[in-house]
């Protein structure tokens, strides 16, 4: 079987997960070696996932030619640099979201690797959960209509540490959290949001002022041909992990989410009692391999990821408007561009 070579670069939360899933459960790859800038931590990746080679950096990771991709896990603010190199070294790319941080980046990111003739994967994994999968199959089938409303909310348990926004390594809010939205939202109405407004506060974290950042915001979206959305951030449920979404047709209506992760009920004189979905990786566990899985198949089938590059970049312009529409407090435009061939 032809084999896809594979470096994983930045090995933390969200990159250990990848480099599990590409070592143990995607037979098509064969994970050569990870790269962290914190050299011990990429030897530690290393000897846990039983393989021979680890960098402290991407540019030296690239220089094998057993490597053919490169997954980019590092904090968003490094993703461009290291784009940038792969391009160069003409490997493919899977990108963890948010594609860059800043919207200049992610346009010369799309130009440079549209150039250099890789191919990109960005990491929206929403696209990959099932239920979204087949929430997507079925708007396209025509099952609910045209779609009318795009509704999604997105709460997490708790704030990340204060290290998390003190680093400035990885976006505001609406570049690291709300972009999931976006990117889903294109893809689920068919469609580029033109227009954003974004409320937003420093609620119920305030070490997050500090950092000029927020906690929680909502934002009325307006679609390119008119339709509708509505999407909720908040960055403390106190419960769970809370995803859901919904799609809001001229026939129909597809909930996608759910908060009790194990089939457990325990009823007792005080009621009943469920756990809730607690963390992203237990939630997109599936969406994580499926889209690691999609990204070696496709590249060693020489086709186009799903979700690629210009996507990425929709993006990463949706969270520019919300930003300056919360900072400016009024609607902003989205600055879209158009697919080229
Ligand atoms: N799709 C999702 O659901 C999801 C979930 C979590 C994180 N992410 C994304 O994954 C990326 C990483 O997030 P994380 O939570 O794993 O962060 P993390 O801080 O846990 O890990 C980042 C790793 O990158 C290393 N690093 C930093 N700069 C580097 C550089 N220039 N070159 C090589 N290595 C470098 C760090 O030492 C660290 O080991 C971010 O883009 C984040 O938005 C996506």
């Amino acid at each position: 079987m032809a084999k896809l070579g594979v470096g994983v670069v930045g090995v933390g939360t969200m990159g250990r997960q990848h480099a599990q899933n590409l070592r143990c459960l995607i037979p098509e790859a064969r994970l050569i070696a990870v790269a962290d800038a914190d050299a011990k931590r990429a030897e530690q990746a290393a000897a846990e996932l039983e393989i021979e080679h680890f960098y402290g950096s991407v540019e030296a990771l690239v220089e094998r030619k057993d490597i053919q991709a490169v997954v980019i896990v590092t904090p968003a603010k490094f993703h461009g640099a290291a784009i940038r190199v792969c391009a160069q070294a003409g490997k493919d790319i899977f990108c963890e979201k948010p594609f860059t941080l800043t919207l200049d980046e992610a346009d010369q990111m799309l130009d440079l690797t549209k150039k250099a003739g890789v191919r990109v994967q960005v990491g929206h994994v929403r696209r990959y959960d099932p239920p979204n999968v087949r929430a997507k199959q079925r708007i396209d089938a025509g099952e609910i209509g045209d779609p009318v409303i795009f509704k999604s909310l997105a709460r997490d348990p708790a704030p990340p540490p204060v290290s998390y926004m003190a680093s400035g390594v990885n976006g505001m809010f609406f570049q690291d959290s709300t972009v999931h939205e976006f990117d889903l939202g294109r893809w689920l109405m068919n469609d580029e949001i033109a227009e954003i407004h974004a409320y937003g506060g420093v609620l119920v974290f305030p070490e997050i002022a500090q950092f000029n950042d927020i906690d929680t915001a909502l934002l009325n979206l307006k679609f390119s041909r008119g339709t509708l959305g509505a999407v909720e951030n908040y960055m403390q449920s106190g419960y769970g992990y809370d995803i859901r979404t919904e799609i809001v047709g001229s026939k129909g209506t597809i909930m996608t989410g759910y908060l009790q992760h194990t089939a457990e009920t325990v009823l007792t004189v005080n009621g009943a009692k469920t756990d809730v979905v607690d963390h992203f990786l237990a939630r997109f566990k599936d969406g994580y391999l499926l889209e690691m899985r999609d990204f070696v198949q496709t590249i060693l089938a020489d086709k186009n990821p799903k979700v690629d590059a210009f996507d990425g970049r929709q993006a990463v312009a949706a969270a520019a408007a919300a930003e300056r529409s919360y900072r400016e407090n009024r609607p902003a435009a989205v600055q879209n561009r158009t697919r080229t061939a």
